[in-house]
């Protein structure tokens, strides 16, 4: 499953994604980890040194290698340098998968031990909001687009993406990438507009958008969100002590982690697991297109000085069933 976490700065998407990555390693279940956030701070979460997290390869700087490998023996696709961050996978192109090595892997992900297990790490690298507004070629996050538009995932994979709640998600149609995205909204008017906002763009796109109320303190809270997002709230989380003593330098074991909590990351697992089966493959590739197109109209071909329409392989599906060729 592909599993976005977003919402407004400071909401706790961090947070949350890493307690999220830290119980799915603790159940044994492959996961591969993306920081796609503005500010870069999954590695620290998941207890990396900070100047280990900061020397982190960056999928930003591999993108010429990224786009050479995923583009394969793909006719349509004449170079790296014609393929743009929405460029679809088709016939000849090479697929990822979670549990594989590969060149991208080799140059982009790192290894992070959890208790547990082992989870693949790659983050976008830094990124400032003059990045996000703009549709553009070296875009940062186009890189985590290209990946998550090439790889096949099983019901029992995961990947877990730590992402801004930004336009350049919206143009390029990342936020459409996902299984399920978890909102994750502190209960106050600003989360709540986040929230309103991010529904108003996936309605059209049939998104499965889920809310997490974060720093939840009591009943009014509760009720607040309630009031606010309806069906669409999910679960709530409290303040943790766990996550403080973290945030302090003093990390404790990640079954220690409380029990309300604990109940939370189940829920959101089984949230997650309940979309496999809805899996509409047809229409994950159909949107692909639906934004290659818009993308390529509005800058890429002038850009690129190639027709990218023509990238478009129209009888091809992207589901585990396809064999990866080259
Ligand atoms: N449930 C929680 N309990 C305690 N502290 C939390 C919780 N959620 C978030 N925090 C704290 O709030 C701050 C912002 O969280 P963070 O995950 O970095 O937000 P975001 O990634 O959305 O910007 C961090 O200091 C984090 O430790
Ligand atoms: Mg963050």
């Amino acid at each position: 499953m592909k599993i976005a976490f977003v919402g407004k700065g400071g909401s706790g998407k961090t947070t949350l994604s890493s307690l999220f990555v830290r119980h799915l390693a603790a159940a044994g279940a492959p996961v591969i980890a993306v920081d796609a956030d503005i500010n870069q701070h999954l590695g620290a979460a998941l207890g990396l040194e900070e100047t280990y997290a900061a020397a982190l390869p960056a999928l930003g700087e591999h993108l010429p290698l990224i786009k050479d490998y995923l583009r394969g023996t793909n006719p349509r696709i004449a170079s790296a340098e014609t393929m743009i961050k929405t460029t679809p996978p088709g016939e000849g192109s090479r697929l990822l998968r979670v549990r594989e090595d590969n060149p991208v892997y080799d140059a982009c992900a790192r290894p992070v031990e959890l208790d547990g297990g082992t989870v693949r790490l790659m983050v976008t690298g830094p990124f400032s909001d003059a990045d996000l507004g703009v549709a553009c070629y070296h875009s940062k996050t186009g890189a985590v687009e290209l990946c998550l538009n090439h790889l096949v995932d099983g019901a029992d994979e995961y990947v877990v993406v730590d992402m801004t709640a930004g336009s350049d998600s919206f143009a390029s149609g990342m936020f459409t990438r996902f299984d399920i995205t978890f909102l994750v909204a502190e209960p106050t008017r600003k989360g709540v507009s986040v929230y309103r906002q991010y529904k108003e763009y996936a309605r059209d796109f049939g998104v499965t958008l889920k809310v997490v109320g974060n720093k939840v303190q009591g009943p009014d809270d509760l009720d607040f969100l309630r009031t606010e997002v309806g069906d669409d709230l999910l679960v709530t989380v409290g303040q943790s002590d766990w996550v403080r003593a973290m945030e302090k330098g003093r990390p404790s074991r990640f079954e220690l982690l409380e029990e309300p909590s604990r109940h939370a990351l189940r829920l959101l697992r089984c949230a997650a697991d309940a979309t496999y089966e809805l899996r509409d493959r047809e229409r994950y590739t159909r949107q692909m297109a639906h934004f290659h197109l818009k993308n390529a109209r509005s800058w890429g071909d002038e850009r690129t000085g190639t027709d990218l329409a023509a990238q478009i392989d129209p009888g091809f599906v992207l589901g585990e069933n396809v064999t990866a060729s080259a």
